[in-house]
């Protein structure tokens, strides 16, 4: 395989088709409560207001899991061990990726999984650049659906999967197990799964961080409208919305919400959909784990707790998993 080829197990595409985004979005606003499903916020624009979330002051989730994966780099490739077959998923550009494959034994073979066919082909160019001993099989693929590995060359001690970002959290419970069911198919007899899970923590701490005050998460939210607009010529008037996250304290989970601030009616093809003044699309949830809980999740999808990593505000968890042999 050459530098920049890719295995497209799915039609390579920064974004799901348009048949989809519109079946979606009707079920969504004709659903009581009106929700939009968060998996269409990553467009160009989308995806490069998530990178400037992840560097703001109140978002404390990426800085804080680089920080641990840095501080106990050597520890968990200890755990981890030699020469097994990493997959990545929703890896992106592969900053924290590679502060684990700096710290692994001879790693033989490195799979990340992305949607984003850019950030992939760069990711594994640099990635065979600085670990020329490393089998690197980038598939450009949406890992929420099944995905087929291609098989390397080296043969692994095990297969370890890697699940950075908390991007678990955006799961329902039920669908967070169901999709951690099928990590461990991937993992299979003596792997592991190594995961990034945001932890439960100040209510006001969590509100802080999907409200930030420079209005970057509000931005982020709003443009999954635009990008409605765009795709499927819906006319949402932007300046008709608002943005607000809120605590589900009783769920342990952050709720982001687009709040009409008028009455009106959208548009989408013949259908129309009437919002009162103060009315609330959902458009994401991201859940906040207890350790516990986490623990528990796993061990229902047959995985067995090692270790957890955290910070002293324990605000953030790197998970370590095995499954038995
Ligand atoms: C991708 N995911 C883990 C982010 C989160 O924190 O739930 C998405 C996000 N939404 C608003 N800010 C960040």
């Amino acid at each position: 395989m050459t530098a920049d080829q890719l295995t497209a197990i799915q039609p390579a595409s920064a974004v799901p088709p348009t048949s989809d985004l519109l079946s979606d979005v009707i079920a969504g606003l004709s659903s009581d409560p009106r929700t939009l499903p968060c998996k269409y916020f990553y467009d160009e624009r989308g995806a490069a207001l998530f990178q400037k979330i992840c560097e703001l002051p109140e978002y404390y989730v990426t800085r804080t899991e680089i920080d641990i994966l840095d501080r106990n780099r050597a520890e968990i490739a200890a755990q981890i061990g030699p020469n097994i077959e990493l997959i990545g998923l929703g890896t992106g550009a592969g900053t924290k990726t590679r502060i684990l494959v700096e710290a692994l034994e001879q790693p033989a073979v490195y799979i990340p999984v992305d949607i984003s066919e850019k950030q992939l082909r760069k990711s594994a160019a640099l990635f065979r650049k600085i670990f020329p001993k490393l089998e690197v099989l980038p598939v450009c693929a949406d890992y929420l659906q099944p995905v087929v590995l291609p098989s390397p060359r080296h043969e692994a001690a095990r297969n370890v999967v890697y699940f950075p970002g908390s991007t678990i959290g955006n799961f329902e419970p039920s669908e967070a197990l169901e999709f951690l069911r099928r990590i461990a198919n991937v993992a299979g007899r003596g792997g592991g799964l190594l995961i990034g899970v945001d932890l439960q923590k100040d209510q006001g701490v969590i509100e802080a961080a999907y409200n930030d005050s420079a209005g970057v998460t509000a931005q982020f939210n709003l443009n999954l409208l635009e990008h409605i607009n765009r795709e499927v010529g819906a006319d949402f008037d932007l300046i008709q919305w608002r943005h607000r996250a809120i605590y589900n304290s009783e769920a342990g989970r952050i709720e982001m919400y687009l709040i009409s601030t008028i009455d009106q009616t959208v548009h989408i093809g013949a259908r129309e959909f009437r919002f009162r003044a103060g009315e609330k699309i959902l458009t994401e949830h991201s859940y906040k784990h207890t350790p516990e809980g986490f623990i528990v999740l796993a061990r229902q999808a047959g995985f067995d707790f090692v270790k957890l990593w955290t910070d002293d505000a324990r605000l953030f968890g790197i998970f370590y998993f095995v499954m038995a042999k």
